[in-house]
């Protein structure tokens, strides 16, 4: 069977929750419920199936991630890897190829991204081709990457965290991919912030026809901000 593994970014440092209580600069080390942010991520990931996992962590952190996924998450098929810079979404995900059998999907997921229901309910992954990603409609879409629709609700495009209004249609941190993004990511340049971007990695697969999407309707939380923590709390 076509494996589908769960590749976790965890490696963000979390700038905007610098002062935030119990934060060791590494977001996913932060207490949700009792568990920490990362630990509470594998716990969403088993909840919809998945069996394989590569963490994505950083090379200050990495022990420390390691040690606490260890300890809440016994007998998991688990890899790690280390993302040596901060060089952006796409870049952390790189890292996974050598871990990633050959002809198996990748589903990646940003390790702050939690969701009321299972978003990939439905994906027929057996015949899967291409890229997915998911959208919702939300009232701050210039803090996220947005989709653009045409009149018959086509994808034609999608803005990084654009600064006029363009949709309100978010792109969350979920992403599914053949074994082709590792191929794909080879050919992004540096944005203007010097970091290989998700949506430049998007935007590619749309260029080749490769990208489809789908609107998710239950509560999403991108746990990077104090406020949103606490959200997420209540939620969980
Ligand atoms: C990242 C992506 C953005 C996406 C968001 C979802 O933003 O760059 O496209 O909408 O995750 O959580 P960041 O959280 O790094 O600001």
């Amino acid at each position: 069977m076509r494996k589908n593994y769960a590749v976790i970014a965890a490696g963000g440092l979390g700038t905007r929750l610098k002062n935030f209580k119990d934060n060791l600069h590494t977001k996913v080390l932060i207490d949700i419920d009792g568990m920490s942010m990362i630990s509470t991520q594998i716990n969403q990931l088993k909840s919809w199936g998945f069996l394989d996992f590569v963490v994505i962590t950083n090379p200050d952190f990495h022990d420390l991630i390691v040690n606490d996924i260890k300890q809440n998450h016994r007998n998991l098929n688990i890899s790690f890897v280390v993302q040596d810079q901060p060089k952006g979404i796409a870049h952390a995900l790189s890292f996974a190829e050598s871990k990633v059998d050959d002809d198996s999907l990748v589903t990646f997921i940003l390790g702050d991204n939690f969701f009321g229901e299972n978003p990939l309910e439905g994906i027929d992954f057996k015949n899967f081709k291409g890229s997915q990603i998911f959208a919702i409609n939300v009232n701050n879409p210039d803090e996220f990457g947005v989709m653009e629709l045409d009149r018959d609700n086509n994808l034609i495009n999608i803005h990084e965290k654009p600064k006029e209004f363009i949709s309100s249609l978010a792109v969350v941190g979920v992403y599914i991919y053949e074994k082709t993004c590792f191929e794909f990511i080879k050919q992004l340049n540096p944005s203007a912030r010097g970091e290989l971007e998700i949506t430049d990695l998007n935007k590619l697969y749309l260029t080749n026809n490769l990208l489809n999407y789908s609107i998710i309707n239950s509560w999403w939380i991108d746990a990077g901000t104090e406020e949103r923590i606490k959200k997420l709390k209540k939620l969980i």
